[in-house]
């Protein structure tokens, strides 16, 4: 670079700085970082030179994102929105597409802009690719079960080979909203309630997605969502209103999307909900002050899904125009769908509405993500009909999903080890809808897989045994649901039912295959009721009535409230919804070919009034219990869940022993503990450290999860775990967001679960 235009760049610079409000302060900060790698980084010297030779108009045209749902296989199609679309990407007024899939059909769009617009600017291709892209994996909830960062990150990594092959070069995932109620339909995108927990799986997704090098053609962008709250929507009701306070903000909401920025995420979502009354998408306090400022994040920022146009319903902006100002003020870089930025945002610059710093910032991070991605230097690197016609379905990526699926399932109660069942078993009874269904197990975010490619329970058992006989009992839904529709849920029709008592009546065993389809949870499916939906509940008891010998296999995209199943029912599997692999990671589980290894990232609550129920609680003042009514509790319920954070039961036992403090080095504490495998065959365990903060100036949770290790150990085989507790796992963040480390009392626990242990204590 030559010195004249490092003066010239100074000099902007030093205008920039004496012209700035106090808000711009992290504007310039970021500008400062920009400037200072300018010196050093070649990608950032071309995104400057680009930038030199942009109109504003090409400018805000990057800050845009279109839907892509039409077909563009001609000129200009019919339909007046698409027509205004295929013009702005000929005029180099879009960014970013979504939702357009297929080699052939992204170069089509690639080439259009690349050849017809003035500068050329490639199009980055995003798509919800949650959990795999034809091969499904897992449900996230699910992943997030397996406590296994490795297979998880796998499973991310799979997904991008997959979507890459398409042309998809961006995935919006992985959601690390922590969530802590079971009505919101989303649980069934993240990782759970837990912080901890949540942090390292978002981390080993963001790996599997963008790999170590960006500019690989089978690596991905990765995309933080949802900035921030929005899974402590009020009721659980998906969309609503969030109201948390700064400890809850600071300690449980933010540090996923710190831990992912730390570890190189390339772009961040913002949400549709408000915090604090203001919409996230227009908050420059969390976009500018947070996130770009303290966590200095120099990627960018995507609006959610008309989350701009949403300020207007929110009561923030009065129309689209004061949409563009208010988002882009407030920190977010690109406009999905809303068509305020391509529209107005050129005439609030120029009214003097927003800064053209703000702007240039915006497009200098999209820029520089197009530049990593190796899109300039060739934007057709990931179309290409050899890889889409070899790589989809692929049988590594089914065994890297079988592989998931096997690790994703909790044993949830095994009384008299009636699992696992003996291959010789006779007269095996299968009844439930979801036992024939190959498209639930694909969960709710499968728009590029295809329905009814999940391998079923019944074809999964069939490779185990000739001994099944089926039958239904009862539909969950009266209609196949759609993506975008309500479900129709079968509240009524039990015609079934006689053949099914029938059949179990004359099994040995019963498998009854209950939960929720596919989609029950995800976006906008929120419920009040948490039971099995519909009239699966009384075929449980009506089959329960003439054969108890069942073993409950549940599908579901949340924790259900089962109370009277785990009283009633001597087996329960918690099989989540599991992907393309499903049947056959259930029959290898339900026949002991693969010992379940799986712990809840969630709560499961006895009933919807626990909600929000968690592990890791305040204390309150009076936590009794005491004689009298006067303390936290209800009058009709227990405190205690259903089934806990962390539970999850093995075909073997483990026991934990020799808990050992060692605080020789107050900076680094050392806790361990013996696991040994007390049963008669090998099994994997997920040993979890958790702490308690006696005393802070903040009150601390009850416990908190610090550390967990998952391991394999044979029968009668005893490993040592040793966990490591410094500053960072010690302190906390105050109400000001600040990170402080208080001396004190510590109290620690190592076990299986959130409610078992061995515990002891330390002060440092
Ligand atoms: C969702 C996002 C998603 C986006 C694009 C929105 O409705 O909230 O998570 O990435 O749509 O499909």
């Amino acid at each position: 670079m030559t010195l004249f235009y490092r003066l010239a760049l100074g000099a902007v610079l030093l205008l920039i700085l004496n012209q700035c409000t106090v808000q711009d302060k992290i504007l310039q900060q970021t500008a400062d970082k920009v400037a200072d790698k300018v010196m050093l980084d070649v990608t950032d010297q071309k995104v400057e030179a680009l930038l030199a030779q942009m109109t504003l108009e090409e400018k805000v045209g990057q800050m845009n994102q279109y839907n892509g749902f039409w077909e563009f296989t001609g000129p200009a199609p019919e339909d007046g929105d698409a027509k205004v679309k295929y013009d702005h990407l000929k005029t180099g007024r879009v960014g970013s597409v979504l939702n357009v899939r297929g080699a052939a059909s992204v170069r089509e769009l690639q080439e259009l802009v690349v050849e017809e617009s003035r500068l050329g600017i490639p199009l980055i291709f995003g798509s919800d690719v949650i959990h795999g892209y034809k091969t499904l994996s897992p449900i996230p909830l699910a992943e997030a079960a397996s406590w296994d960062l490795k297979a998880i990150e796998k499973s991310a990594r799979v997904a991008a080979i997959e979507a890459s092959a398409v042309g998809i070069n961006w995935t919006f995932a992985p959601m690390v909203d922590i969530s802590r109620d079971a009505r919101w339909g989303r649980v069934m995108e993240g990782a759970g309630e837990d912080t901890y927990l949540g942090s390292k799986i978002g981390v080993a997704r963001i790996k599997g997605f963008q790999g170590d090098d960006l500019s690989a053609d089978n690596t991905i962008l990765a995309c933080l969502k949802h900035f921030a709250g929005y899974g402590f929507a009020e009721a659980g009701k998906d969309y609503n209103t969030v109201d948390v306070g700064t400890s809850t903000l600071y300690n449980v909401i933010l540090p996923p999307f710190k831990a992912g920025v730390e570890n190189g995420v390339r772009t961040v979502m913002n949400s549709f909900n408000v915090l604090n009354g203001i919409p996230a998408t227009g908050d420059a306090f969390l976009q500018r002050e947070i996130l770009k400022g303290k966590w200095g994040f120099d990627g960018f920022v995507i609006s959610d899904w008309g989350s701009g146009k949403e300020m207007i319903d929110h009561g923030f902006a009065k129309d689209l125009k004061d949409v563009a100002v208010l988002a882009t003020n407030g920190g977010s870089d690109m406009d999905m769908e809303s068509t305020a930025n391509v529209n107005h945002l050129q005439e609030a610059v120029e009214a003097g509405l927003v800064k053209e710093s703000y702007v240039d910032d915006a497009v200098r991070r999209i820029l520089r993500t197009k530049y990593e991605l190796g899109l300039f230097d060739d934007p057709y690197k990931y179309c290409s009909p050899e890889k889409e016609a070899t790589l989809l379905y692929h049988e590594d990526h089914q065994a890297a999903a079988l592989d998931m699926a096997k690790r994703s399932i909790v044993l949830l109660k095994n009384d008299n080890q009636l699992l696992p069942l003996n291959k010789q078993q006779q007269k095996i009874a299968v009844i439930g809808a979801l036992a024939d269904d190959k498209s639930s197990p694909l969960g709710g975010w499968r728009i590029g897989s295809d329905d009814g490619t999940a391998v079923s329970l019944l074809e999964g058992l069939a490779k185990y045994t000739d001994q099944i006989s089926y039958a239904k009992g009862a539909d969950v839904v009266l209609e196949n649901p759609e993506f975008i529709k309500e479900l129709k849920i079968n509240e009524t029709d039990k015609s079934g039912f006689a053949e099914a008592v029938a059949l179990a009546a004359k099994s040995d065993i019963v498998l009854m295959a209950l939960g929720e389809v596919g989609f029950h949870s995800g976006e906008g499916r929120s419920r009040t009721k948490l039971g099995l939906p519909g009239v699966q509940q009384e075929l449980l008891e009506a089959v329960h009535n003439v054969n108890p010998n069942i073993v409950l296999v549940l599908s579901n995209g949340r924790p259900l409230t089962i109370p009277w199943a785990a009283e009633n029912v001597p087996a329960i599997v918690e099989t989540w919804q599991l992907g393309s692999q499903s049947g056959n990671a259930i029959a290898q589980v339900l026949f002991g070919d693969y010992n379940p290894s799986g712990k809840l990232p969630m709560t499961f609550p006895r009933s919807v009034g626990q909600i929000p129920i968690y592990y890791n609680p305040y204390n309150t003042g009076r936590p009794g219990p005491i004689d009298l009514v006067f303390w936290a509790h209800y009058g009709d319920e227990s405190n205690t869940p259903l089934y806990p954070f962390g539970y999850g039961l093995s075909y073997t036992t483990f026991e934990y022993s020799n808990l050992q403090i060692d605080t020789t080095d107050a900076a680094t504490i050392k806790v361990s503990a013996t696991v040994t495998n007390t049963g008669s065959v090998a099994g994997e365990e997920v040993a979890q450290l958790y702490i308690r903060d006696m005393v802070g100036s903040v009150v601390r949770p009850i416990k908190e999860l610090k550390g967990f290790e998952k391991f394999e150990l044979a029968a009668g085989a005893s490993k040592t775990v040793t966990f490591s507790l410094g500053d960072q796992e010690l302190g906390f963040y105050d109400n000001t967001g600040n990170f402080i480390v208080e001396p004190g009392d510590f109290q620690v626990m190592i076990g299986g679960s959130s409610d078992a242990g061995l515990t002891g204590a330390f002060t440092r």
